[in-house]
């Protein structure tokens, strides 16, 4: 991860960066904001007399690189920043640092004054905008190593950067886990990496629940799923349990390792990034890791069922009926619809045994989320108005975006079955919606209390865009983290 560092006495004038902002007219010319630390002499005369001539549109990240044989610094790069708020400042500090792939340190006179606000977004930009997953030698890596934010009051802006840091680290490494191949990412593999990044931190408590444990406790739902892999199912349970929690929150991630559809397998195209299907139980297991890390006042339970998908004689058939964590069964007509059957397990052991006062589940669970809303929204659904406006809004400010999808009454008589309390897959309806009508018959007593997010979508970007790399996003980390810290 690149080191930034707040300092109110630049020493590194190799590579300048200036923040430029759009004229204060229409149409009028981009001009440089005054910043909080001096710059080298001319440096300033010289950014006030290129930017109006730069041919900024005014968009937050657009960059200018201008160099100056002989003098110091030899690179200045004007970075627009838009209308200066949170957004604007992650947006350019994502082209900042790939604007400077080459260079090997950037330092960025910030404006005076600046909110501590636009600096988290930035350092959000500059770690996020810089991540890349390769396996091995990385011949083409980025040469840049660190930036400096040359600021008056470096102290004003340390709880800013810590939080973007906390958030930055954690969602990297929830893409991390999402870009991993599944040759490597079996359920077992993927418990051991969540139990060594939690051993990192001080006051979380972890339990692993394995094939044997599941059956002893009637998991039917994870053991059908994970039946056809050689790698067994596994269910981790991760508790951020601080002294001072007020709120008691269980998140739920889906995690199948893989997902090849089972027996009813899915078409070549659509396995293709099936690796990708265990990204809500990376991100719900991330952001409790960032919880714990700054130790947000607020008990977090967090279930992660995990499984691999497979083709086997052990797979679970089309036609099975599956009995679930406390007794509901299921009617399994489709096995590619298994997401639902972990999750199913998982929320209901949550209800039952852990009795939490809200309940959020995070999942790549259809397809159909990408139809209804595109490729950077998730689908979020909720009985509740208010719960479901604030993490709405705690999902915005992080960056990300959510829609609020409908529960509608009509369609609950399609999860009907003749032979077993639901039918897991019916095949009329709005996908994204039957999926969450189905998980929400495992809410019990909590069913005002939770949410529900299909991430399908969002979990992966074809190219990069801002602070988004190509691959895993990490998506859901940061709305999280947000919305954690804002419980009590
Ligand atoms: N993991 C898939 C959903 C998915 C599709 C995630 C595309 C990311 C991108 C899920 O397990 C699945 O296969 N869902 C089926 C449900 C259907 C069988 C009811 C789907 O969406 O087609
Ligand atoms: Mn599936
Ligand atoms: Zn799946």
């Amino acid at each position: 991860m690149l080191a930034i560092r707040l300092t109110a006495e630049p020493d590194r004038l190799d590579t300048v960066a200036l923040p430029v902002r759009p004229g204060a007219a229409d149409g009028a010319p981009a001009e440089p904001v005054p910043t909080a630390v001096a710059l080298p002499a001319g440096v300033a005369d010289e950014a006030a007399a290129l930017a109006p001539i730069a041919r900024f549109e005014g968009r937050a990240g657009e960059v200018h690189a201008q160099l100056r044989p002989g003098r110091t610094p030899a690179r200045l790069l004007l970075l627009c920043v838009g209308e200066g708020g949170e957004a604007a400042w992650r947006k350019a500090g994502a082209a900042l640092v790939r604007a400077a792939r080459d260079e090997t340190h950037v330092t960025l006179a910030l404006p005076v004054g600046v909110p501590s606000a636009a600096v988290r977004g930035l350092v959000e930009g500059l770690l996020l905008g810089s991540y890349r997953y390769r396996l091995g030698a990385d011949a083409d890596a980025p040469t840049l190593t660190g930036v400096d934010l040359a600021v008056s009051d470096p102290e004003t802006y340390e709880p800013a950067v810590d939080l973007a840091r906390t958030t930055a680290r954690m969602t990297r490494l929830a893409r991390d886990l999402t870009n991993t191949p599944s040759s490597v990412k079996n359920p077992q593999w993927f418990a051991e990496q969540i139990a060594e990044a939690a051993a990192e931190l001080p006051g979380l408590r972890l339990r692993v629940r394995e094939p044997e444990q599941l059956a002893a406790e009637g998991f039917g739902g994870i053991l059908a799923v994970g039946g056809g892999s050689a790698s067994g199912p596994r269910l981790v349970e991760l508790d951020w349990h601080p002294a001072d929690a007020g709120t008691h929150v269980v998140l739920v991630g889906k995690g199948i390792t893989f997902d090849t559809g089972g027996i009813s397998i899915k078409p070549v195209p659509a396995m293709k990034l099936m690796r990708k299907d265990m990204a809500g139980a990376a991100a719900v297991v991330a952001a409790t890791l960032g919880a714990a890390a700054l130790r947000l006042p607020v008990r977090i339970t967090t279930l992660a069922p995990l499984a691999e998908n497979m083709v086997s004689g052990g797979a679970f058939r089309p036609g099975d009926i599956i009995r679930h964590y406390g007794g509901l069964t299921s009617e399994t007509t489709n096995s590619d619809a298994e997401g639902r059957l972990v999750l199913a397990d998982a929320l209901a052991y949550a209800v039952q045994e852990l009795k939490p006062d809200l309940l959020l589940d995070l999942a790549t669970l259809t397809g159909a989320n990408a139809v209804a809303l595109g490729t950077r929204t998730g689908a979020l659904y909720s009985d509740d108005d208010q719960l479901a406006t604030d993490l709405l809004a705690a999902i915005r400010e992080a960056g990300e975006a959510a829609w609020r999808m409908p529960l509608p009454a009509d369609y609950v008589e399609h999860l009907g079955s003749d032979l077993a309390d639901l039918h897991s897959a019916p095949t009329q309806g709005a996908g994204s919606v039957l999926a969450a009508l189905y998980l929400r018959e495992f809410t019990g007593e909590l069913r005002e209390r939770w949410l529900h997010i299909d991430m399908s979508a969002p979990s992966w970007c074809e190219r990069d865009d801002a602070e988004l790399t190509r691959g895993a996003t990490g998506w859901g980390v940061r709305g999280l983290l947000r919305w954690l810290a804002t419980l009590s």
